[in-house]
């Protein structure tokens, strides 16, 4: 590959690319892997056979998201009749090609089965909950993220929640919906997923509260989906609302990127280097491959033309992920410098206790960590854990120093104040054991 480019290049009497990408990588998932990300694309199952289509799938991805057929109307289509074969396809497809898959999406106000459309009150919350344990169930241990609930937030000023069929059975229906996928699947992260969101505005911040709630409540949220279905620019604020949402403690995650418009290549540019420069966003995925797969009909929106060949827009965006940024795995590192240093200091003996809960099954565990002051308040607090072989992989509600063997926890912003007698949690969940944790805590 290197002696064509430079033939390329001498060619053209560019020489001086050369130099500049000689290390780099030349597909997009290569190029986000180097960050610790990924780079991923909406699949549709009934194009799989398109040999076009599936080359660049394979060459360019290596994150998959089912463009409709793991939706409620696709998996269930009579109640409590389950069809997975479109989502089997298309999950199987991707496995075997070695990449990861985002579900998507448990629950939405759009594309229900007819059934569920006709329902209401607790019959479809019964219903609603039903679908979110069976299809996470039936995914378990084989989603990298699902998207558990999409679009539930309001357009406009309110800042509020969307009218809808699911939103009417009580305001608590989106964390009963995480807390059943959470039980279901506890090794996949758990996503909210919106559009419009894509600057600081009263919808983004809406679900920024909630995010914030969900958090200090324990309600499990992993990551926050933005789809960025956008025309000609990112916005202004596009990398400050990503790490707003970071700051909480979730992923960010860009869901469903795609971009019209005759500034394209620059705005894709600007999107990849905001998620390049925010290190809790771990990846981007374009909605469809070729302009010809888009939903967008007639916008050209996507990364290649209907012939399959490569637009400016992926130039821009190749070069964006090659130019690298932290990623969440040069973070786990720092991390581990730092908060290693720190504990070498003598830390004064802790009035406070931890327990913790431990969810282990065959592979992985979900670890729940109660955080208890003594008699007088915490200011912040750290808790000390041991992993016996197993490894994190996830986490929430604290700051980890490390992933494997003994790893400090101190708090994040809202949860460091805990009144005397009153407890606060966090949670982390990882591969392989999770037994022996024997967390003990003290004040910081
Ligand atoms: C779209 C699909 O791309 C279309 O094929 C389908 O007809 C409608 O849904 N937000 C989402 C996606 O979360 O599921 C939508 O996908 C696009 C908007």
């Amino acid at each position: 590959m290197p002696i064509v480019s430079a033939v390329v290049a001498a060619a053209l009497g560019t020489t001086l690319v050369v130099t500049a990408t000689a290390n780099a990588a030349t597909t997009l998932g290569a190029a986000a892997a180097q960050s610790g990300r990924y780079f991923g694309t909406a699949v549709a199952a009934q194009k799989l056979g398109d040999s076009t289509y599936v080359n660049l799938l394979n060459t360019e991805f290596n994150m998959v998201t089912a463009e409709n057929e793991m939706k409620w109307d696709a998996t269930e289509p009579n109640r409590g009749q389950f069809n997975y074969s479109g989502g089997d396809r298309i999950l199987n497809h991707a496995l075997n090609n070695g990449k990861r898959v985002r579900g998507h999406a448990l629950l939405w106000y759009q594309q229900q089965p007819r059934w569920a459309q006709g329902l209401s009150g607790s019959d479809l919350r019964q219903a609603a909950i039903n679908h979110v344990t069976q299809v996470a169930t039936h995914y378990k241990g084989k989603i990298y993220a699902w998207d558990v609930v999409n679009e539930a937030f309001a357009d406009g000023n309110s800042g509020g929640r969307r009218d809808s069929n699911l939103q009417r059975t009580g305001n608590d229906w989106i964390e009963a919906a995480f807390r059943a996928a959470r039980a279901a699947d506890p090794g996949a992260k758990l996503c909210y997923n919106d559009y419009n969101t894509d600057s600081i505005n009263p919808k983004s911040t809406g679900i920024y509260n909630m995010v914030r709630d969900f958090k200090a409540r324990g309600v499990p949220i992993d990551c926050v989906g933005m789809q960025s279905h956008l025309s000609n620019n990112a916005p202004s604020d596009y990398q400050a609302n990503l790490q707003r949402f970071a700051d909480l403690g979730v992923e960010v995650q860009i869901t469903e990127l795609d971009i019209s418009g005759s500034n394209q290549a620059n705005a894709y540019g600007a999107v990849t280097r905001a998620c390049m420069a925010v290190t809790r966003c771990a990846g981007i995925t374009v909605w469809g491959i070729r302009d010809s797969d888009s939903w967008r009909g007639g916008e050209n929106p996507l990364l290649f033309t209907s012939s399959g060949a490569k637009k400016p827009a992926y130039t821009s965006v190749l070069n964006a992920l090659n130019a690298g940024g932290p990623g969440p795995t040069t973070t786990t590192t720092t991390t581990t410098t730092t908060t290693t240093t720190t504990t070498t200091d003598p830390v004064p003996p802790g009035d406070c206790t931890a327990s913790v809960s431990l969810n282990q099954w065959n592979g992985g565990f979900v670890a729940t960590v109660k955080v208890t002051a003594g008699s007088s308040a915490l200011n912040g607090w750290r808790v000390t854990t041991t992993l016996s072989g197993g490894s994190v992989t996830g986490s929430w509600g604290a700051n980890g120093s490390g992933t494997s063997g003994t790893v400090n926890w101190t708090n994040v912003d809202y949860n460091g104040s805990v009144p005397a007698g009153q407890s606060t949690e966090f949670g982390f969940q990882g591969s392989g054991s999770g037994s022996g944790l024997n967390p003990t805590c003290s004040t910081r």
